[in-house]
């Protein structure tokens, strides 16, 4: 990691900070340089190379698809861009389950090739043998927990998790394991508000939500979501920042009028 001495780095450290003051943490998606350059300067905290790259950038239906080096050529595009924010990139689907050797292969691949600064990865009790060993290198972990997109094959559906009793309880015991593990802050996706904060409540470590309700530490959107460039989710915790989409479609469709039309190029856009 570089040195920048006028710019103040985000690090887990200061995450942790963040929760202590009470100052709720920002984080947005971003898959490639020029995104993450905007999101970077818009003082983002963190910014995540999320494995929705699957879906957002390569029109996957599930996040299953995408390769380990496929996260690694997206966490090393955003990592060039980043002055300030701490960037947490996703381990994705089959290089971490059930082997813990594995997992920390894949790990320390994300850190030296992309030169990423932590990873996250998705569950509880049954990766936290992975978890454990990542750490014991050195390298800082985020958990998932709730909605985790890559299990959606055993879950079935995209709905709101551990609204039962029995699930939430198993949701907590996992959320504290996680922390014990030494985890530097837990993702929650699409619970129950109340169960949200009160996890964030037990937990020293940062607790970022998306569809978690505001009783936690910190919210997560994926940036395409909420700028409105993809038009097909819409889940009822997604606040639309801007309407991308018809602002993209407007330009595209002007630039092929006045290209028909021989407006474009003009006398003086030409050497
Ligand atoms: O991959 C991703 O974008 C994520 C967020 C939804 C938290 O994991």
């Amino acid at each position: 990691m570089s040195v920048h001495k006028d710019i103040k780095r985000v690090t887990t450290h200061v995450l942790q900070e963040m929760k202590r003051n009470n100052e709720k943490i920002s984080m947005l998606t971003a898959y490639d340089y020029s995104i993450a350059k905007i999101v970077d300067e818009a003082g983002i905290d963190v910014v995540l190379v999320g494995d929705s790259a699957s879906n957002v950038m390569a029109g996957h239906e599930t996040t299953l698809p995408i390769t380990l080096d496929q996260m690694i050529y997206h966490a090393s595009s955003v990592i060039r861009a980043i002055n300030r924010s701490l960037v947490v990139v996703d381990l994705p689907f089959g290089n971490y389950q059930g082997d813990s050797r594995e997992a920390l292969r894949s790990a320390i691949r994300i850190m030296k090739e992309a030169e990423a600064h932590s990873v996250k990865l998705e569950g509880g009790k049954e990766v936290i043998e992975s978890i454990e060993r990542i750490l014991s290198a050195g390298i800082p972990v985020m958990g998932h927990l709730g909605l985790t997109p890559q299990s959606i094959y055993m879950f079935g559906t995209y709905t709101v998790r551990a609204r039962e009793e029995e699930e939430a309880n198993v949701l907590i015991e996992d959320a504290l394991l996680l922390q014990e593990a030494g985890c530097f802050a837990l993702i929650l996706e699409k619970v129950p508000a109340k169960l949200a904060s009160t996890v964030a409540k037990k937990l020293e470590i940062p607790v970022i939500g998306i569809g978690a309700g505001g009783g936690v530490d910190g919210q997560v959107l994926v940036l395409h979501d909420m700028l409105g460039i993809t038009q097909e989710f819409s889940p009822r915790f997604l606040r639309r920042y801007h309407n991308l989409h018809k602002e993209i479609l407007k330009a595209c469709s002007n630039f092929k009028k006045d290209v028909k039309s021989q407006d474009f190029p003009n006398e003086k856009e030409q050497y």
